[in-house]
């Protein structure tokens, strides 16, 4: 194992300018996540998700991007969850995401909001089976005695549903939507210059600008 200090890359897969970049920043990342994909990268949909807990301390874990467009960018979670209760009484969030083998970030934050029910209820219903049960089962983020205390609940779901050919939404699961406020589009370049490239949000739409690396 390397000495920390002794780790470097060379970020030499790229280059971005204000041009390269579509007009609208919801674009731009779903090519980037696509090419993320192409490129056979595991996830390439994750992102850290930051929110504010009461104490005013970030909180950061990764969850995946399930819908992006000009209204902002979907994830799906138990709304009573670490994260969901942040939410609820700070309703904006960060999404930073980073695709180490393409030597890209993307950074953006924005207000958050509820997905609708029947949106919810369509993602819902098309996830495996297995994991509906087991949305039903965890209740994300509080502490449990052990391991088979959660595994009694999901034996206990499995039989509850046995008799159902379609599992409902639990009703504090569901989809969240980030509106895209500011986003930074990031390239690694050589001699730790890298490329970056900030939209800026106005009445007049998007406008691009180049920031210092
Ligand atoms: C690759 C990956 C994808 C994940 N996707 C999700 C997700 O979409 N939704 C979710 O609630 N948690 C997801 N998680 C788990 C979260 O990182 C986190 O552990 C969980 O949501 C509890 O976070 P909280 O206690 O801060 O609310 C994912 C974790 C990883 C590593």
């Amino acid at each position: 194992m390397s000495s920390l200090k002794d780790i470097r890359t060379d970020y030499t897969k790229g280059i971005i300018t204000s041009d390269d970049l579509a007009a609208c920043p919801a674009d731009q990342l779903s090519k980037w996540i696509n090419e993320a994909d192409k490129a056979g990268l595991s996830d390439p949909n994750a992102f850290c998700l930051s929110t504010l807990n009461k104490d005013g301390f970030p909180n950061g874990r990764i969850v995946l991007a399930r819908r992006i467009d000009s209204e902002g960018l979907v994830f799906y979670t138990n709304k009573n969850s670490a994260k969901g209760v942040e939410i609820e009484s700070l309703a904006k969030a960060g999404a930073t995401f980073f695709w180490a083998h393409l030597q890209r970030q993307v950074r953006l934050n924005g207000e958050v909001s509820h997905l609708s029910d029947e949106e919810s209820d369509r993602y819902f219903a098309s996830r495996p089976r297995s994991s509906q049960i087991g949305a039903w089962a965890s209740s994300q983020s509080e502490s449990m005695a052990s391991r088979e205390e959660l595994e009694s609940k999901q034996a206990k779901f499995e039989s509850k549903f046995k008799s159902l050919s379609v599992v409902p939404r639990p009703p504090h699961w569901g989809g969240y939507i980030i509106s895209i406020e500011e986003v930074e589009f990031w390239q690694g370049r050589a001699s730790r210059l890298h490329d970056r490239v900030k939209y800026i949000k106005s009445s007049e739409g998007w406008s691009k600008r180049l920031l210092q690396p």
